[in-house]
């Protein structure tokens, strides 16, 4: 091969920076991270922007010569950051939360430097065992089976769309059984009209239109009704349809609705059907004993999901998967190429020493063949804070969503719209006399204002077809003086 001219190469050792500007640039980066952390209320929460500006004040093509570290983070600075969102900042309380936490960062650094990629168990034992052990150490504080599989995918739609895969795999091999063939064509599944899009997305993703997913009315508090879930069951199968799963919400997108799990589970096992459970917000929240009557009935799921980039403070993306079944993924997911049987699934050394059955082989769970090393920001978040911190923090976020409910139902002029049962607040200005779509307008109206200050960024849903304000408090930074100012903002620009 031609040797790249020497100029090329002339601040670089093996083509890449050498080791002393990699340590200069590094630290001058921390230092950024620090000071950003440290004063995450100097930034406006949402940029003033508008689409395409960063766009346009950025070159067409890729440089043709390399430029220097401190000017590339200059122009990050620069020309960057004015464009971010600032997720980590207290008053992010919009969507859910995904702030992450100051470990998760030096975990990715480390994740980023030794770039691990999960395959087999031997192409990083590391990656394999520590995504082991973190998934154990999440299910024993959440008070979930010890025993189920768990694996870390980068967001709850692909582990929910992976829960569905299993389910079918199941309900196939069940027909077998009895000696017949399940008609792809013919599945269908059920979870409720408040479920999060991801659930009918993954329907949709095994070629069945969404309306295979059967969206199940809710009660006034947002949760599913087990009487409508048992009576669609039993139509689709008289009209010959071959129901396969179930999936139920322990904490809804819009309003943090809790379906009856323990019902549904006994509506899953009369009815021989697979029994999802999405938790991806709301799962922190069982590391709290008293928080635990929610989750009654989970243990009895054949999957769940967790987001611990939601609200455990781990940087985004680390959504965790556990299954009870995890032969379902396995024989819908193990197809393992040549190149990769070549090298040995099973590990030669773990062969010789009789360990190979200790190895777990992700790839054979999931979609996904290459994995990251997402466990390791698990370990470092749940060893720096412990379960005692989380649990601290996430305990002081539902009591500061109790408190600023206390004084929405105080308030003459504004009203609650769901019940507060962790750390989110469904709330709407009432202006008296007005009618649903001036009182939906007027909402809309203030969400903007607020947005518009810089210092929060909220977002709305519709409950019943009214607009509601949404306020979700997680940010590991969230006091009760940021939650005090939002309360005094919202009275102060209803109406305006
Ligand atoms: C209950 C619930 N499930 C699933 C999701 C999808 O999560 P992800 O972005 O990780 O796919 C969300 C997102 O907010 C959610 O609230």
């Amino acid at each position: 091969m031609k040797a790249p001219p020497a100029e090329t190469l002339g601040a670089f050792t093996d083509n890449d920076l050498s080791p002393e500007d990699f340590r200069r640039a590094g630290h001058a980066v921390v230092d950024w991270i620090a000071d950003y952390y440290a004063h995450p209320e100097r930034q406006r929460v949402l940029p003033d922007v508008l689409p395409g500006q960063l766009v346009d004040k950025l070159p067409s093509g890729a440089p043709q010569q390399g430029a220097a570290q401190e000017e590339i983070l200059a122009d990050f600075e620069r020309l960057v950051a004015p464009h971010l969102v600032h997720w980590n900042h207290p008053g992010f309380m919009a969507y859910f939360a995904a702030g992450g936490s100051r470990p998760g960062v030096l975990a990715e650094a480390l994740s980023a430097a030794v770039n691990n990629v999960g395959l087999l168990w031997y192409s990083s034992p590391a990656l394999a065992e520590l995504e082991e052990v973190t998934t154990r150490w999440l299910a024993v504080a959440m008070g979930l089976p010890v025993e189920w599989f768990g694996m870390i995918h980068d967001s709850a739609s692909i582990a929910t769309l992976h829960a569905v895969i299993a389910a079918r795999e199941l309900a196939a091999a069940k027909a077998r059984e009895s000696g017949a063939e399940l008609d792809l064509n013919r599945i269908v599944m059920y979870t409720s009209e408040q479920a999060h899009s991801s659930v009918e997305k993954a329907m949709s993703a095994l070629g069945r239109g969404a309306e295979a997913c059967r969206k199940i009315r809710c009660d006034d508090r947002y949760a599913m009704r087990p009487g409508g879930l048992e009576r669609a069951i039993a139509r689709d199968r008289s009209a010959g349809l071959s129901p396969i799963a179930i999936t139920a919400t322990v904490g809804t997108t819009a309003s943090t609705g809790v379906d009856p799990v323990p019902e549904i589970a006994d509506i899953a096992a009369e009815n021989g059907l697979w029994l999802h459970v999405d938790a991806a917000y709301a799962g922190a929240a069982a590391i709290l004993p008293e928080m635990r009557r929610h989750f009654a009935g989970c243990e009895r799921a054949d999957s769940f999901v967790i987001n611990p980039h939601k609200w455990l403070f781990v940087q985004m993306d680390c959504s965790v998967f556990y299954t009870a079944r995890p032969e379902c993924l396995r024989s819908a997911l193990s197809l393992t190429p040549e190149y990769l049987r070549s090298s040995t699934s099973r590990a030669p050394q773990a062969q010789r020493s009789g360990q190979d059955a200790r190895a777990v082989n992700y790839m054979e769970h999931s979609i996904a063949l290459g994995r990251r090393f997402r466990a390791l920001k698990l370990w470092f978040v749940l060893r720096s804070f412990g379960t005692e911190h989380l649990s601290k923090v996430l305990r002081e976020h539902v009591r500061l969503a109790r408190l600023l409910a206390d004084w929405v139902a105080e308030a003459p002029d504004f009203e609650l719209l769901a019940p507060v049962d962790f750390s989110l607040v469904c709330l709407r200005y009432r202006p008296t006399g007005a009618s649903e779509a001036e009182t939906d307008a007027a909402n809309e109206r203030l969400l903007r204002a607020v947005n518009a200050t810089g210092e929060f960024f909220l977002s709305h849903a519709k409950l019943e077809g009214r607009y509601t304000i949404r306020v979700a408090i997680g940010n590991i930074s969230t006091t009760e003086a940021h939650v005090s100012r939002l309360w005094e903002l919202l009275r102060s620009l209803a109406d305006r």
